[in-house]
């Protein structure tokens, strides 16, 4: 048997018990909330205001956790716990689109595939299933009794127990690195060449197979001072001149569940490459510390010293880093979190989730924008971005206020045409040492 066949069989087997998984934790979430079965909807997508056409569809993330089907509106997965989940396909007679095929893969022998026409057969199919909890974007549903739509209780179960992964599902991420990290250095490539914003992703795109929309977030591909803007959205259609710099921030998914990968690059040797490598040691060091037990808000903080240091070691700043963070000077260069829950979403949801009711486990003070606040246990993949930029409003608001002394503005200045600097990893928590996803992956594209 070839190794792909083999690695197809692997995956089936892992998804077997992935469903497994699936299953005891909605009987859990339903016995604990009251309700005797799920009725999740994919979603449709909504349609431009004025128009008849549609925004691009994403599938809700409830969905995809069971259903490996991101690209089919309209579908709804019935379970009650001690039964086969059923799977209402959707199939509308429509000659405008092309109704997709019913699955044969492997995944749907754990499921009755159903031919669903239209929504109005789906009161019949949930019939004697008992109270239903509905799980969908109510915009697509039509009338539930808000009771039943998206209970709070029951969803922040589901969203409590997701952070931990199956072993299917990080092998999933393992292949949405892969293709990644190969259409990363498509883009990279591309860079070299001196080819624009716009050519890069098309670039990337094309080496990674993917549209687009199946992109699971925006990708940032950002040349010079670009790279200062932290979701920078545009593609610009010139290549600047002089190129100084490009920091890439674009993802893949691989049945759905997401890689989220950033490199930076300079275009010659000098300060900036410098800080390159500096930020790229010590975010391999902060990689090391995705270990069970540890609590994540001190993999951030510990991430403010490091990029404290590095900041002082570069001549940016004046004072150490116990100083630099006391006093908010971190913050100017790095004001986002370490990282965060990576999985069926990008920024997967329940960061900040003490317990399956639903308490929240705070951010420490001054760090608003942390998403992730738990304590790391085997299974949990999140990302480690530890950044430093030249933002100009950040700048001017430090120089009008005490930290103004504690700035070399000369480096500053010297720095800001290159916009920043962020290298993110995805790590999944193990119990012995981290698997660095996007380390691995980039080393097996280019053996
Ligand atoms: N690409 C979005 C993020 O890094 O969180
Ligand atoms: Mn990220
Ligand atoms: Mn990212």
């Amino acid at each position: 048997m070839g190794a792909e066949r083999l690695n197809e069989r692997t995956l089936d087997l892992l998804y077997r018990e992935h469903l497994t998984a699936a299953m005891q934790r909605a009987d859990r979430a339903l016995a604990a909330t009251g309700f005797d079965a799920l009725e999740i909807h994919a979603g449709i997508p909504p349609t431009l205001f004025l128009d008849d056409q549609d925004y691009p569809f994403k599938v809700n993330p409830h969905f995809k956790a069971w259903v490996p089907v991101v690209d089919n509106p309209g579908c709804v997965l019935l379970y009650a716990p001690g039964g086969r989940p059923r799977l209402l396909f959707h199939q509308p007679q429509d000659y405008w689109h092309k109704a997709a095929p019913l699955p044969r893969d492997a995944w749907t022998r754990e499921f009755d595939v159903v031919p669903l026409r239209s929504a109005s057969e789906i009161a019949a199919r949930r019939d004697g299933l008992g109270r239903t909890a509905v799980i969908g974007p109510a915009t697509a549903l039509g009338h539930v009794d808000p009771e039943r739509l998206n209970p709070p209780g029951l969803l922040t179960r589901l969203h409590y127990e997701r952070a931990i992964k199956s072993d299917y599902e990080i092998e999933c991420m393992r292949r949405a690195s892969r293709l990644g990290a190969q259409a990363h250095l498509a883009a990279l490539a591309a860079f070299r060449e001196g080819l624009s914003e716009y050519e890069v992703q098309q670039r990337y795109l094309r080496a990674c197979m993917q549209r687009e929309e199946e992109m699971p977030y925006n990708n940032i591909v950002a040349y010079n001072e670009n790279a200062a803007t932290l979701h920078y959205q545009h593609l610009e259609r010139e290549a600047p001149r002089p190129l100084r710099s490009f920091l890439i921030d674009a993802g893949a998914q691989f049945r759905g569940y997401a890689a989220d990968i950033t490199r930076t690059y300079a275009s010659a040797p000098g300060a900036y490459a410098d800080l390159i490598s500096e930020m790229d040691r010590m975010q391999r060091a902060l990689c090391a510390e995705i270990v069970a037990g540890r609590d994540y808000r001190d993999v951030h903080l510990t991430a403010h010293h490091a990029i404290g240091e590095v900041l002082r070691r570069a001549g940016i700043i004046r004072i150490g880093p116990d100083a630099a963070v006391e006093t908010g000077v971190t913050g100017v260069f790095f004001p986002h979190g370490i990282g965060h829950l990576l999985g069926l979403q990008v920024h997967d949801v329940g960061g900040v989730l003490a317990d399956p009711e639903g308490h929240e486990r705070k951010r420490p003070e001054g760090h608003p924008y942390l998403r992730l606040t738990r304590r790391l246990e085997p299974g949990v993949v999140v990302t480690v971005e530890p950044g430093i930029y030249f933002i100009d409003s950040l700048l001017a608001a430090a120089k009008s206020d005490a930290r103004r002394d504690a700035i070399e503005w000369k480096a500053v200045e010297a720095l800001r045409p290159y916009g920043g600097i962020r290298i993110e990893d995805d790590v999944a928590t193990t119990r012995a040492a981290p698997e660095n996803l996007t380390r691995d992956a980039f080393a097996r594209a280019a053996a």
